[in-house]
């Protein structure tokens, strides 16, 4: 496939990706904070088998939701499922995750800086990673686990962060975070397919035959409902982090993912409590101070090599490591093959655009080394330094 179609292939498919999953977390947000925020209807509109209503305005209409107990006397001919948003926005995710990590295999998915696994190998491990995490988690979910939600919320939690840990020993760095996230959404996806839609579906056919819903089914769907509920803000902080080299790049990514996880599991436990109308004063204040404390621990720090004195670097070595490692790929006419115009708009042809990009060069190619793409261009750790010391310096040109 031609570079260019294929830019076109992935706008397609992030675009489609985006506007699903938006679709998906908008239902599902909007359903946990409906399910929270019913009250009983008064004594007046009381009706049989009615669990609570809530009034709501939007868009120039008035709209009252009345929620059952178990199901009206009778069901209506069309029942609205929000399924599909689910299914999409796994589908449109895999074949972005198949278009950019596994057909650009070489470049984005292994890193003979991390692992030596050929293309197809690191393929397997990515394949892998998404299976048998569902059937781990879909077996612990079913075992007498699944009765101590705390506990099992516990062990899902050292169990992901084991993968990070382990992906991160395999794959390239920001490949490692995203299976971890493919992971998880496709364990909230299936959960969709193989559990909450055929635990619905039951439920459906018993009314019909009049016969009372197995509960223990209605049980397993509401585990991860719940479980889909807390995963989503980790989900999404996964799927853009290929914006932060800074967290990705980390010597310790995988810690760092964790740590980002609990922040978003404890962001979406607020705004749960909240919707509930319960109000809580710290937990809020307490995850912004952790983003905090995490880039603060995680700052890279200038070693004795970088400051040391009497080490001024001149432009020429800084131009000549640019050219040779970088120009490759970043230029207004780049020479490697699959490369069609400068990645991300980055160009590093002349002094002022090598300059101007100082800060974003000292994050990605000294203190992450996710620059060069999969190191292809062979760039030594030497050079790594001197970069590391003309930016530190002040990026003076010289
Ligand atoms: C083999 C091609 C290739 C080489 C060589 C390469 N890069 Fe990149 N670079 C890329 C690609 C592809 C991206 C876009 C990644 C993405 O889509 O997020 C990128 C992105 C970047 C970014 C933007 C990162 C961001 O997320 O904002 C910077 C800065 C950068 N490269 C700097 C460098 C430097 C400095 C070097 C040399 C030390 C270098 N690159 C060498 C391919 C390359």
């Amino acid at each position: 496939m031609s570079a260019h179609l294929e830019q076109w292939l992935n706008l397609a498919l992030r675009w489609a990706h985006v506007i699903t999953g938006i679709a998906w977390i908008g239902t599902s947000f909007y359903f946990n904070w409906l399910n929270s925020r019913l009250a009983p209807p008064p004594p007046e509109r009381r009706e049989p088998g009615v669990a609570g209503e809530l009034w709501s305005v939007h868009g120039g209409g008035f709209y009252r939701v009345v929620k059952y107990t178990i199901a009206p006397g009778e069901l209506p001919r069309t029942l609205h499922w929000f399924k599909w948003e689910a299914y999409a926005t796994w589908l449109t995710g895999f074949a972005l995750l198949v278009l950019v990590y596994y057909v650009g295999a070489a470049s984005f998915l292994v890193d003979p800086q991390i692992a030596r696994l050929s293309p197809g190998a690191g393929v397997a491990v990515g394949v892998a990673a998404l299976i048998v995490s569902w059937l781990v988690y879909d077996a612990l979910c079913r075992s007498a686990l699944g009765a101590r939600p705390l506990a099992l919320a516990a062990t899902l939690f050292v169990l992901a962060t084991a993968l990070a840990w382990g992906l991160a020993g395999l794959l390239s760095p920001r490949a490692a975070y995203l299976h971890v996230g493919a992971a998880i959404g496709t364990i909230m996806a299936a959960n969709v397919l193989m559990v909450i839609i055929p635990a619905q579906r039951e439920m459906v056919a018993a009314l019909t035959a009049g016969r009372p819903p197995d509960a223990a089914r209605g049980e397993q769907a509401a585990l991860r409902s719940l479980h889909n509920n807390y995963l989503t803000l980790p989900v999404l902080f996964i799927m853009v982090s290929s914006h932060y080299p800074a967290t990705y790049g980390h010597k310790l990514n995988w810690a760092i993912l964790a740590a980002l996880a609990v922040i978003g599991v404890a962001t979406r436990y607020w705004f749960n409590l909240r919707n509930q109308g319960r109000k809580n004063v710290w937990i809020l204040p307490a995850a912004a101070l952790a983003l905090v404390a995490l880039a603060l621990v995680t700052a890279p720090r200038s070693g004795p090599a970088l400051s040391s004195v009497g080490s001024q670097v001149s432009f020429a070595d800084v131009r000549l490591i640019v050219a040779r490692r970088c120009a490759g790929c970043h230029s207004s006419a780049p020479t490697t093959p699959g490369i069609p115009a400068a990645p991300l708009g980055v160009l590093l042809d002349t002094p002022d655009e090598i300059r101007a990009n100082a800060p974003r060069i000292l994050t990605v190619a000294v203190d992450a080394h996710t620059m060069p793409l999969g190191n292809v261009t062979g760039m030594t750790v030497e050079e790594r330094v001197l970069l590391g010391r003309w930016i530190r310096g002040g990026a003076i040109l010289r």
